[in-house]
């Protein structure tokens, strides 16, 4: 069913390209992300705007990428440039809008892959003990501070450990993507996602068993941990900004919106079903943000820290409560050290699988319109983003984490997605997206659906945009909320941002060029050869 015609690499099963696609979706958006902006949000009133999210934008979304990546990867393009070109041949353009979906993985992947080390890091750390006597939130902070070498204490003294687990985690990375989508991705994604999903199940019901551990706050017990998500708060429907973090949430856990997933699906062939494939994998990672990523953070906290603390800590940094409160909890537990490794080694098989997927769009580009091999497109892509990753490193206190966050890991996204959808069911056509969506589908999308996505889903983009626009471009082009010593960092960055934006798009037109100069050769020769 999944033979390829060409040269191109493909998945060796059904399962095999939705787990991969899971297992890029399930990440640390789903265990810390997500934790984070549900408390830091109220709770409750988080979860509407996140559910309508998720049914307007999300599942459009990953409907519309796996037909398009499938529709592209049969002219053999795996990455927007090619994918939007193949949509809109008259349009010289288009395929420079497509470079954002090579950018934002990239960019994403710089500072992911980081993030991901720490949680290596900290399952080593909870086998060894070595933060078991901490039980202030103050000195679990300055635990992480020394570790990511924004500070010097008696547990790290320098930046050294941090790296080393930076290195394994890299090599890894590009061992995984070097040796395929079959054999690299699909494999890893086979065996990491039951496993997390096995300590994911394990966490749960070891907080569900937590009761009310301190005598002195009954009311801070499982249950109304539990009621801090669940319990709707209807009027947080007005608050503008709580729909845009809903929205980011769902494209940022689903990976959506970026390229990722049109990459992926490129290596399906043309009857293979994309609308139960999809939705599986979507609910997949619903099933494992909202059920297990929100009901093993969210409670522990609660009942350790109570419903006031527990806001002001998600505000606090998107970190702080799975690299702070987390360990604090656990040390507080019988069998902390089982139970510490168990939730950091389940980030990092989280982390890992997200992480490939984020490499391999860059790849991809290389290898379909340079024609090179994988292996060279890999240790270019190797080489790069080694150099990329650095000042995510030790510039790591300097904001430029964040910044890379807010345009790779956000902003793009949005501005991806709206060009995507438009595309689809505009410049496409909608009736031709149905029955492209339809081809080898074993499940028949609700017809509702062709309504919300030539409508609603763009509606609701431009919605998201114009808010954007309008309550926080100022601030931001003039980094206005940046601190003044950080200012020079985040403006080189935002510059470095510019030139890798350049680059891909100069080597779109380097390829174009290539391709068509080939193509009239073989024209000449009398064949016809469509780029
Ligand atoms: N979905 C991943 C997570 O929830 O951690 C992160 C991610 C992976 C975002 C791939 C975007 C992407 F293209």
């Amino acid at each position: 069913m999944l033979q390829k015609k060409k040269s191109r690499d493909s998945w060796g099963s059904r399962l095999g390209i939705i787990m991969a696609v899971a297992g890029s979706a399930i990440g640390l958006g789903n265990f810390l992300r997500f934790p984070a902006k549900a408390a830091s949000n109220g709770g409750g009133a988080f979860m509407i705007p996140y559910f309508i999210s998720f049914l307007l934008l999300g599942l459009p979304l990953m409907w519309i990428e796996w037909t398009l990546g499938r529709y592209g990867g049969g002219f053999e393009h795996g990455t927007a440039p090619g994918i939007f070109h193949s949509l809109w041949r008259k349009n010289r353009f288009i395929k420079y809008f497509g470079v954002i979906g090579i950018f934002g993985p990239l960019v994403i992947f710089i500072y992911y892959s980081y993030i991901e080390s720490w949680t290596l890091a900290y399952s080593v750390f909870s086998l060894l003990g070595k933060y078991r006597g901490i039980t202030d939130q103050a000195t679990m902070q300055s635990f992480l501070g020394a570790f990511q070498g924004l500070e010097q204490n008696q547990y790290f003294s320098s930046i050294k450990p941090a790296y080393f687990f930076f290195l394994v985690t890299f090599i890894l990375n590009i061992t995984v993507i070097y040796y395929g989508i079959k054999g690299g991705i699909e494999r890893l994604c086979k065996f990491a996602l039951p496993l997390l999903l096995f300590f994911g199940v394990i966490l749960l019901l070891r907080v569900c068993t937590l009761g009310a551990p301190d005598l002195a706050k009954p009311d801070w017990n499982v249950a109304n941990g539990f009621g801090f998500l669940w319990n709707p708060d209807f009027s947080a429907l007005k608050s503008a900004r709580v729909w845009l973090e809903a929205a980011g949430q769902i494209f940022f856990t689903l990976s959506v919106g970026i390229g990722v997933i049109l990459t992926y699906a490129s290596y399906l062939s043309k009857a293979d079903d994309v609308v139960l494939s999809g939705l599986t994998a979507s609910s997949t990672n619903e099933f494992s943000e909202v059920i297990l990523g929100a009901s093993i953070i969210i409670p522990a906290a609660f009942v350790f820290f109570g419903p006031q603390q527990i806001q002001s800590i998600a505000k606090s940094g998107v970190f702080n409560l799975g690299f702070v409160t987390m360990p604090l909890i656990m040390n507080h537990l019988p069998f902390s050290v089982v139970f510490g490794f168990l939730w950091f080694f389940l980030l990092f098989l989280a982390g890992v699988t997200s992480s490939v997927s984020l490499a391999q769009p860059a790849v991809a580009f290389l290898e379909d319109e340079f024609d090179i091999t994988r292996k060279r497109a890999v240790t270019i892509f190797g080489i790069v983003a080694f150099v990329l990753c650095q000042p995510a490193i030790f510039l790591l206190g300097r904001g430029v984490v964040d910044e890379l966050d807010f345009w790779g890991g956000t902003f793009f996204l949005v501005i991806f997605a709206t060009i995507e959808t438009i595309l689809f069911a505009w410049v496409f056509g909608m009736e031709e997206a149905w029955e492209e969506i339809h081809k080898g589908a074993q499940l028949r999308v609700p017809g509702i659906y062709k309504f919300i996505i030539k409508y609603v889903t763009p509606v609701f983009l431009f919605f998201i945009l114009g808010m954007w626009f309008w309550q926080e471009w100022l601030p931001i082009i003039f980094l206005k909320n940046v601190p003044e010593a950080n200012r020079p960092y985040v403006l080189a960055t935002r510059i470095g941002l510019i030139v890798i934006f350049l680059v891909l798009a100069v080597l779109v037109k380097i390829a174009w060029r290539r391709k068509r100069s080939a193509s009239g050769n073989t024209h000449e020769r009398g064949k016809h050869v469509q780029v």
